[in-house]
């Protein structure tokens, strides 16, 4: 068998060359990085979870019409997926107040909102991900208007959703981070959720005890963060029958770290 070609690796995921034209291979790491990649480490079994979390929430994003560029899970780690042209914004959609907004305009975190907030980061890992406006995006041709009207759109359906699916397993849906590609079809471009939602990209509370069963856990050192991973795709349905083997291979990895 040949070897893959790889388009793209990034902290979390790599990117190979699909089977056919238009397709990619997105392959799910256990990597985890926090604060611009200056901290480093890894959660095992996160890039197993990572893949089915995110599968089930866009195959139900895309039940309900929002398009994505998710085709089909390959296997534990991968996902056969469209290409894109990415768009270098990170769409960060906000319910309740807690990290860079907290400290940003000193709100308490665990403080709702008042109402549901969209902020936008350029995607430029050497800035930093600095924080931007409408203006930037315009000013400097990363989106069209119209493109960004039906970002924002779709980001506050996808949040609509979300927050009743995870108010469903007893979660608070704190806020996320979204992502969004370019298709061409023929001359038009028309703009589908790229990347990936899981809790890598989410902060999400149990509703009952607060407790965060996010990257909060690795970015602050709580410990217990392959807990917290298996106890969303737990409570999402995903760990039954044949996925017992998927808990198997986390006891296995915490097994090897002597854990
Ligand atoms: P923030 O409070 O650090 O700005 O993060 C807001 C949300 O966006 C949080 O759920 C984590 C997510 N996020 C990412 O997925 N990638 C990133 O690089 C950053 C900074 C945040």
């Amino acid at each position: 068998m040949s070897r893959r070609r790889l388009v793209y690796e990034g902290k979390a995921k790599i990117l190979y060359e699909g089977p056919e034209p238009g397709t990619l291979i997105q392959y799910f790491k256990d990597d985890a990085t926090a604060f611009n990649a200056q901290k480093k480490g890894s959660i095992a079994g996160k890039g197993v979870l990572n893949n089915r979390i995110s599968e089930h929430i866009f195959t139900l994003l895309g039940q309900l019409g929002i398009p994505t560029h998710f085709i089909r899970r390959l296997n534990m780690r991968e996902q056969l997926i469209r290409q894109v042209e990415i768009i270098p914004i990170e769409v960060v959609v906000r319910n309740v107040a807690a990290g860079t907004i907290s400290t940003r305009l000193g709100l308490e975190e665990g403080t709702q909102l008042p109402r549901t907030i969209l902020e936008y980061f350029y995607k430029d890992d050497a800035l930093g991900d600095p924080m931007i406006a409408d203006e930037h995006i315009a000013a400097f041709g990363w989106a069209t208007q119209d493109e960004m009207t039906e970002i924002a759109d779709m980001a506050i359906r996808v949040n609509d959703f979300l927050c009743g699916l995870f108010a469903g397993i007893g979660i608070r849906l704190v806020d996320f981070k979204l992502e969004f590609g370019r298709i061409w079809e023929n001359e038009f471009a028309r703009i589908i959720l790229a990347d990936e939602i899981s809790p890598d990209g989410c902060r999400l509370w149990d509703m009952e005890s607060g407790e965060k069963l996010d990257k909060d856990r690795f970015r602050r050192d709580l410990g217990g963060e392959a807990e917290a991973y298996q106890e969303v795709a737990r409570r999402l349905g995903l760990l039954k029958g044949d996925d017992a083997n998927m808990v198997l291979d986390l006891e296995q990895h915490r097994a090897k770290r002597g854990k």
